[in-house]
């Protein structure tokens, strides 16, 4: 009796005590910096100092350099209607959400003031496809607090190059950007018209209004389409078209298309280029919702999805990349995959990173001036769009594939399951950048690391005020 109860228990505490240990062991600690997390893989290359060095805040525009644009974003929890009856309880930017569209030239340096009135949890902004000064990247954690209630904090960046951005809270984002906290950011002067796509509560919006919105136009007018969703979004016209710019880099002999959707990764941008006669030219954006650019107010017919894909692989024609992708000092694997296991304590599949869970992934480090390899692959049975912060790269390859169109240069790239990208991109903006999924639900279960100068420290930490996914 006594005998078998004593094995019992031993049996229990045998089976019990590797599971606590596991379960222990996946607790993320009450506060930590990105920097400590995971383990460093230097590529191939030359370790460098990791850690004691510049503080990232120190990485900044030129102060005295005064501001070319500047303005205000005041950020509040509150409802807004999308339109009679569709009211979404989320929120806005100045009183709005999308919150204002933000112009500035080339070469101009842009200040944006954000001011948090009543988003309890705080928030940042974040400059997608921007390569800002790494203090100005919006990483709640990382790159600063999140702004709590009653505080402010100034964003300062040159826009250096021309094209379609977006703007986005990074605290929270996985409810912040789906609840309302997002905008158009586009350097560029031309007249030209932004389709902001974003799905409310259900319903896709263009620009905040659901179903087909009218803009007026006529001529050849650039349609900049943003999707600022968790999933990929095909884009069409019934109309030829040319496809003139991919995450704000412009294509290089981009020819007339038609009958052929654009797929536009989450997080991603395309522009296309139409031609706008008599009648009005509809852009379907995903099928339920189109931009349709009219001279007349007319709104058309909707025109089915095409059965055909472009693939930015073999479109346009070459141009020099500015470096040379065979010389890398660095090459580095991101190969994400999926198993069951613990993360901070919850059962669940969980992505992984290189065979690591969160946080216990690569830290991808380089030196400024390197030339970086990188090959993503995708064998986790979902699509990911992955998103690098600071930096564009260029598409080499897809599954042993060379790219022979346009440099392909991309911040967001949509990654399916099976597929494998080599990427090429200069290590030119030192930081410490995120380089995450952005299906920002994955990103909060730990499908993030972060590519790290070696020598460049950060002074925050992530923790319960800051929570960048
Ligand atoms: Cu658009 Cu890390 O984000
Ligand atoms: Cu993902």
């Amino acid at each position: 009796m006594r005998r078998s109860r004593l094995a019992a228990i031993a049996a229990t505490v045998a089976v019990l005590a590797p599971v606590a240990w596991f379960w222990q062991h996946s607790l993320l600690p009450d506060s930590y910096s990105a920097t400590e997390m995971g383990y460093p893989d230097w590529g191939g290359g030359h370790a460098g100092a990791h850690g004691a060095g510049i503080p990232l805040d120190r990485l900044t525009a030129p102060a005295d350099r005064p501001a070319d644009v500047s303005m205000t974003m005041v950020a509040r929890r509150q409802s807004f209607d999308l339109a009679p009856g569709m009211r979404v309880d989320g929120y806005t930017f100045n009183g709005r959400s999308p919150g204002p569209e933000i112009r500035a030239r080339q070469g101009q340096l842009v200040e944006v003031r954000l001011v948090n009135e009543s988003v309890p949890e705080g928030v940042t902004l974040h400059w997608h496809g921007v390569d800002v000064p790494n203090a100005a990247d919006g990483v709640a954690g990382v790159t600063q607090d999140a702004v709590p209630p009653g505080e402010s904090f100034a964003y300062r960046f040159v826009a250096t190059r021309a094209g379609t951005y977006w703007y986005h809270s990074h605290q929270l984002s996985h409810e912040q950007v789906r609840q309302g906290l997002f905008g158009a950011l586009v350097i560029s002067e031309a007249p030209d018209v932004v389709a902001l796509v974003h799905v409310y509560n259900g319903h896709r919006t263009v620009n905040g209004l659901p179903g087909a919105v009218p803009v007026t136009a006529t001529g050849t007018t650039r349609v900049r389409v943003i999707n600022t969703d968790n999933g990929p979004m095909a884009v069409w016209t019934g109309a030829p078209y040319r496809l003139v710019a991919i995450d704000g880099g412009e294509v290089h002999g981009a020819a007339v298309v038609t009958g052929q959707a654009v797929t536009v990764t989450a997080g991603g941008r395309a522009d296309l280029e139409v031609e706008v006669g008599a009648a009005p030219v509809r852009v379907e954006l995903g099928g339920s919702a189109a931009l349709v650019l009219t001279p007349s107010g007319d709104l058309g017919q909707p025109v089915p999805k095409p059965g055909r894909v472009l693939d930015p692989l073999h479109y346009g024609t070459p141009a020099t990349l500015g470096f040379d992708p065979d010389t890398a000092t660095r090459r580095f694997e991101y190969a994400i995959g999926r198993r069951p296991g613990l993360l901070d304590g919850m059962p669940g599949m969980w992505w992984t990173i290189n065979g690591h869970q969160f946080p216990d992934v690569p830290m991808f480090m380089v030196s400024e001036g390197d030339v970086v390899r990188m090959r993503v692959s995708n064998g986790s049975g979902e699509v990911h769009p992955m998103h690098l912060h600071g930096h564009r790269a260029v598409v080499l390859s897809r599954n042993g594939e060379p790219a022979s169109g346009s440099p392909w240069w991309v911040d967001s790239l949509n990654v399916e399951d099976g597929e494998t990208y080599e990427l090429a991109f200069v290590a030119d903006n030192p930081g410490i950048w995120m380089d995450h999924c952005h299906n920002l639900p994955h990103a909060a279960e730990g499908l993030v690391t972060h590519l790290m100068y070696a020598g460049v420290t950060s002074p925050y930490r992530i923790s319960a005020g800051n929570h960048p996914e």
